[in-house]
């Protein structure tokens, strides 16, 4: 008896420090990442507010590389080149500053919905539910945007769509963003009015679906649940004679075409997102929509801006899709394990009565 409890007890002592002491760092110790002078970085999340913070951050670490680099002898890269670099790197560092300063002080503005309504209608031109692609990609519904998405962001969007969304290094001149037409028309008045309208409109609360639907779609397909870019896929039948599926075709030709040209306007096709809860931690996932450079610099995708609520509607949706059999797991949990107590309880009290006379 007493051997088999110290075999348990050995058991039980590597799997609690397996599960307790490596399992929980194996992403942000294994996988860490360092900055030039080898501090490590790490990218944590800011509870989904939108002040610059990330900005300032992912920027510093960008500056501080280069400094080092231009300072460093025998850096593969000739010093005038790292020179520039680390100016433009300056400049931006500064311009993002003053851009989420600015950001602020409209935040303070007491902003007037009844105002707003109007400046929203113009929205409408290019958000107006057609499913056309404008500039790349086709401009989402905003049926919940005032729900879905964090009030700072919503400001510092309608004042420069390329900055807020951490996008503005793909153009020379941000109004190309193809939303930028917007950029520089509305006051800081108007621009507090029109999210104070958002904000106030009043719209059910989207559900998960819905919360994905806007904020990722125009990007994402989830094929698991037969979402394409263009939205819900049709339900269409075959030709009972021929056994073709026409309208499937044509609507399969409309959805690559779309990918076409949002895949030149992203550089590469966004991800089918069916699985993407089981490939990557919560940690990354709520990291990576927050501000997608920290985990990927460079990378094309915007910030999406969604407010802590909003996020987690989207997460709700991407785990009853990728994984929808977690609750009835859940609920299982106990009872399994309930069982193998009273088994081993059972065994045990089975194995002493068999064991009983030879002892
Ligand atoms: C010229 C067309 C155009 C106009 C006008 C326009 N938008 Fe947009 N909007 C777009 C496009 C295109 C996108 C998608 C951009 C992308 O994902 O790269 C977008 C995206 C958005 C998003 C989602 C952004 C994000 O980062 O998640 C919101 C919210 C939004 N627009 C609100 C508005 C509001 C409010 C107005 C009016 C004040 C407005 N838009 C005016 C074209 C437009
Ligand atoms: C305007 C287009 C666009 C929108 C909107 C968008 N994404 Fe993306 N997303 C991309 C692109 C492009 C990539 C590929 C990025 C890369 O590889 O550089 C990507 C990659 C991703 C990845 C994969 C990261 C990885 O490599 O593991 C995840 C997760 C993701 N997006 C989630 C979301 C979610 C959730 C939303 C909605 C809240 C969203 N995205 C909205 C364009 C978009």
């Amino acid at each position: 008896m007493n051997k088999e409890l110290k075999i348990l007890a050995v058991v039980v002592f590597f799997t609690g420090l397996l599960y307790w002491g490596v399992e929980p760092y194996a992403h942000h110790a294994m996988h860490a990442k360092y900055d030039g002078q080898g501090n490590e970085i790490k990218i944590e999340s800011h509870g989904f507010v939108y002040d610059g913070t990330t900005e300032a951050n992912v920027n510093g670490v960008i500056v501080a590389d280069l400094e080092r680099k231009v300072m460093e002898e025998g850096s593969p890269e000739p010093k005038a080149v790292l020179a520039a670099k680390l100016a433009a790197a300056k400049d931006i560092q500064s311009k993002k500053a003053s851009f989420w300063k600015e950001v602020g002080t409209i935040a303070e503005l007491k902003g007037d919905a009844t105002a707003g309504e109007a400046g929203f209608a113009s929205c409408m031109g290019c958000h107006n539910g057609l499913n056309m692609n404008m500039g790349g990609v086709i401009p989402p519904n905003l049926d919940h945007a005032g729900a879905l998405y964090d009030k700072n962001y919503l400001i510092a969007l309608l004042k420069d769509p390329a900055m807020a969304s951490n996008v503005d290094h793909k153009y020379a001149d941000t109004s190309m963003h193809p939303m930028g037409s917007i950029k520089g028309t509305m006051s800081h008045q108007q621009i507090a009015d029109v999210v104070a309208f958002m904000k106030e409109k009043k719209a059910a609360e989207p559900t998960a679906k819905q919360a994905f639907m806007e904020a990722c779609v125009r990007c994402h397909a989830m094929r698991y649940d037969k979402v394409t870019q263009l939205g819900e896929a049709p339900k269409t039948k075959e030709n009972i004679k021929t056994g073709h599926d026409i309208e499937a075709m044509k609507y399969a030709q409309k959805v690559a075409e779309e990918q076409a040209t949002l895949a030149t306007y992203m550089g590469k096709l966004p991800p089918d997102l069916s699985m993407i809860i089981r490939a990557r931690s919560g940690h990354f996932m709520e990291t990576f929509i927050e501000d997608p450079q920290t985990q990927l610099p460079g990378t094309s995708m915007p910030r999406v801006g969604l407010s802590e609520e909003g996020y987690e509607k989207v997460h709700q949706y991407l785990m009853d899709i990728g994984d929808p059999s977690k609750p009835a797991r859940d609920i299982a949990a106990p009872w399994v394990l309930g069982f193998f107590v009273i088994f081993t309880i059972l065994a045990y009290l089975w194995k002493r009565h068999q064991w009983k006379d030879l002892h």
